[in-house]
């Protein structure tokens, strides 16, 4: 474990519209059934979460896990967790998950940064964090995931030859992950050309923000690093 190094408190929206009665009814009794141990308590091992997988992913700030429910369906040998703080897209991902029957999702419902923190070194093969705030204004720039203290908790917890995904649509945040990641000693850029991070790859589905910003113009990024 690093020394926590981002500010403690958690920004941006926690709750939105009232749930409708069956997203209430999961969150009260699906999400208790298949939530992530409270950070809290301990370190957090993914082994003892899921029964019979083979490797482990954890998604930051799933949004409505669109793209968490597609992954964890097209790779059920995967234990996928989610973190995710904003109380509509929790209930939003445990409805997919009682809609089609997915057994490979644990979620934390909070903030992902003390769970990311729990998780053992080298026990992840992937890392997503799917258009992350951008917090535009400079003086918010320290309340953005992507940090120091991120590369350094994301090296640790992936295993060598494992992958950190970052989607931006945002030029300033796109830099801004290139820029931090050139400090990352422990993680490679794996773009070759532009096409590299240009192109949706096939397995990287479209996220609720990925279709925003495709109907406002923006292109997104899709950046891919390896851990050496
Ligand atoms: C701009 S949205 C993107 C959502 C989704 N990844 C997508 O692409 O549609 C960023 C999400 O990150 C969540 N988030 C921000 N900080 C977080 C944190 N520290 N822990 C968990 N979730 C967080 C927010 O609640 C929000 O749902």
């Amino acid at each position: 474990m690093t020394d926590s190094k981002y500010l403690p408190n958690l920004y941006g929206r926690r709750v939105d519209k009232p749930l409708r009665a069956r997203p209430a009814q999961l969150m009260s009794e699906l999400l208790p059934t298949i939530a992530a141990p409270d950070p809290d308590d301990g370190p957090v091992d993914p082994v003892a979460l899921f029964p019979d997988v083979t490797e482990f992913w954890f998604e930051i700030g799933f949004g409505g896990g669109e793209h968490l429910a597609w992954q964890a369906e097209k790779n059920p040998s995967v234990g996928m967790i989610g973190a995710e703080s904003f109380v509509n897209g929790v209930a939003k991902l445990v409805t997919k998950i009682d809609d089609q029957g997915l057994q490979n999702i644990r979620i934390h419902f909070g903030d992902a940064r003390p769970l990311l923190e729990a998780l053992p070194d080298g026990s992840l093969s992937k890392l997503f964090v799917l258009h992350p705030d951008p917090w535009p204004k400079k003086r918010h720039h320290k309340r953005r995931m992507i940090s120091p203290w991120f590369f350094a908790e994301a090296t640790r917890v992936l295993r060598p030859g494992g992958e950190l995904r970052v989607a931006s649509d945002i030029p300033d945040y796109i830099g801004w992950t290139l820029m931090h990641a050139r400090h990352a000693s422990g993680l490679e850029w794996t773009a070759q050309c532009a096409a590299d991070w240009k192109a949706q790859p096939a397995d990287w589905p479209e996220t609720r923000y990925a279709a925003k910003a495709a109907r406002e113009g923006r292109t997104p990024a899709y950046l891919v690093f390896r851990r050496l």
